[in-house]
């Protein structure tokens, strides 16, 4: 996923993957309940890792693909204590125990319950003894999975048009999923277009990634499987409960 020249990495800071307020504070306090080294698996451009990071605290940022990790690398510095882990979600390890793994936006792209078990299970041998895991996952609604399903929603979506930095030019995203109800698994294609200060097309580029929806009771016992206590569940990165209609956000405590 996002190999080399992939537009999501060149794009990504500027356009869709920006941190609400929220979510920065939300992983911020589960991040500074504790003061040793802390991990951010899928860390993808560092976007959270570089809200952390600072000379005193060592975070692990770890995601697979090397050119998300190129970005994020460019915009380290020497005082910050970031080590970047290059490694798949589902067979990382990491050189010393950590009390906090945090993950936004990325347990969904484990596509079967094998992937996520594994997963699961490295985050569970990387965590400290009482270790909590915080992350999130869609909650599939069954309106949305069933207007993703027909066939008049086989056609590109606008999903934001944002100014590319350093340039007169205009970046337009549009997006079109798949579903596979059977394996729970939807597949998001994103198109990339660049235009002019005229509105003239200069640039067409696409990206896709899969991502699988997992059911609020699937996730609960795949934790409890893999040695996990739920310490908190919330819909909203405010802390609003959850229900079909929200995201889940869970912290997950390694019981030891
Ligand atoms: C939507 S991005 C989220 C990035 C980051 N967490 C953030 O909040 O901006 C998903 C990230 O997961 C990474 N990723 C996807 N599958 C992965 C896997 N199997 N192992 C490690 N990283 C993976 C991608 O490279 C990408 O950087």
């Amino acid at each position: 996923m996002y190999d080399e020249n992939d537009p999501v990495a060149r794009y990504y800071d500027f356009s869709f993957a920006k941190a609400s307020k929220h979510e920065t504070e939300y992983f911020k306090t589960v991040v500074n309940e504790v003061s040793g080294p802390v991990g951010d698996l899928c860390c993808g451009t560092g976007i959270l890792t570089l809200e952390f990071s600072d000379s005193s605290r060592k975070i692990y940022a770890i995601d697979s693909s090397s050119s998300m990790l190129q970005v994020l690398r460019s915009k380290l510095t020497p005082e910050k204590k970031v080590e970047v882990v290059q490694n798949n979600m589902n067979s990382f390890t990491l050189p010393e125990p950590v009390e906090r793994i945090i993950s936004r936006d990325a347990f969904f792209h484990n596509l079967t319950p094998d992937d996520q078990r594994s997963t699961l299970k490295c985050v569970y041998s990387a965590l400290a003894e009482d270790g909590v895991f915080a992350f999130n996952i869609h909650v599939p609604n069954p309106k949305f999975l069933a207007s993703i399903g027909t066939e008049s929603a086989r056609k590109f979506v606008e999903r934001g048009r944002y100014g590319i930095p350093n340039s007169e030019d205009l970046l337009v995203i549009s997006q079109i999923s798949e579903v596979d109800y059977y394996h729970q698994v939807i597949t998001t294609t994103l198109k990339f277009e660049t235009l002019d200060r005229f509105d003239h097309l200069k640039k067409t580029e696409f990206s896709s990634w899969k991502s699988r929806y997992t059911f609020p009771q699937e996730i609960f016992y795949l934790l409890e499987l893999t040695g996990f206590k739920l310490r908190n569940t919330f819909g909203t990165y405010d802390r609003k409960p959850w229900n079909e209609n929200t995201m889940l956000i869970i912290e997950a405590r390694k019981d030891s």
